[in-house]
């Protein structure tokens, strides 16, 4: 009988226990020989909505179905052994009721294999998260800028600027982590204002365009790679794949125009067959 070595999986309580401890490092996936990169390096990953935008060429993250994330959430789940893999519960999947909520979660998660969901989650979603929670369902919450709700927003705009805005984020943030959600990503906000959730709730925040302070960080890996030409204010990139790609591809076109490639390296040439006793 042959062993198997493999590498344990992180589980929700490893990631809640990082609160005010070691930061949490999280990065979006949504194929499989990406996520079996980044695995290796991040604690969690998420196979976010922004599939839509990032692979899709869709506008926002609307349109998106519950089917779109279940394939990628499969593709994700056989790149990734080490991370904890969340799947976002797309737009028209949950916000109904908490019963529709749990048959979507039910079959990402049956379908996937994936360990967590995430929800957008104003304070009108709260009683949904803890309906999941209760059923056995570990849920994120996402709070601050909602790529769901850019159509009542008017856009991707960060948010906390105002004293009303920054108190209707603060009791999001409550009522997410009051309902159980295991953590909470906090999006486009001013700094000050995540750095006062991150105090304000047990849970880890994960930060995006928020706070160094907060419990840990999330990226669009695709915008951190530098696959778009633009990229919001608060992405670094650590790589230029757009210019790697682009010259690579240049590249080959020029080879197969002047025929140089294939060249007698990539080719097959007639065997000689061994001579018969
Ligand atoms: O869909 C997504 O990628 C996200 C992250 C930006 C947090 O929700």
């Amino acid at each position: 009988m042959s062993m198997q070595i493999q590498s344990k999986r992180l589980t929700i309580p490893d990631i809640t226990n990082r609160k005010g401890g070691e930061k949490i490092v999280c990065l979006t996936a949504y194929t499989t020989p990406v996520a079996a990169l980044l695995d290796p390096h991040v604690d969690l990953l998420l196979v976010g909505d922004s599939v839509g935008m990032v692979l899709h060429g869709l506008p926002s993250t609307i349109g998106v179905t519950l089917d779109m994330m279940i394939l990628h959430g499969k593709a994700v789940m056989r790149g990734a052994s080490h991370a904890v893999v969340v799947v976002d519960l797309p737009f028209g999947s949950y916000e109904q009721s908490p019963e529709m909520a749990h048959n979507s979660a039910v079959r990402l998660m049956c379908e996937t294999g994936c360990q967590a969901v995430k929800v957008e989650s104003g304070k009108g979603i709260a009683n949904t998260i803890a309906f999941l929670v209760d059923r056995g369902i570990p849920v994120v919450g996402h709070i601050g800028l909602r790529p769901q709700a850019t159509n009542v927003e008017g856009g991707f705009k960060a948010k906390g600027r105002s004293a009303a805005e920054r108190e209707r984020i603060i009791a999001d943030a409550v009522a997410a982590d009051e309902a159980g959600a295991f953590a909470i990503v906090v999006e486009g906000v001013a700094t000050d204002l995540a750095n006062e959730i991150t105090k304000l709730v047990k849970v880890p925040t994960i930060g995006i365009g928020a706070s160094p302070q907060c419990d840990g960080q999330i990226l669009v890996t695709d915008d951190m790679l530098g696959l778009f030409d633009w990229t919001p204010k608060f992405v670094r990139r650590y790589g230029n794949l757009r210019e790697t790609i682009s010259s690579a591809v240049a590249a080959y076109a020029s080879d197969v125009r002047s025929g140089q490639f294939p060249g007698q390296a990539e080719l097959y040439t007639l065997r000689v067959e061994a001579a018969s006793a």
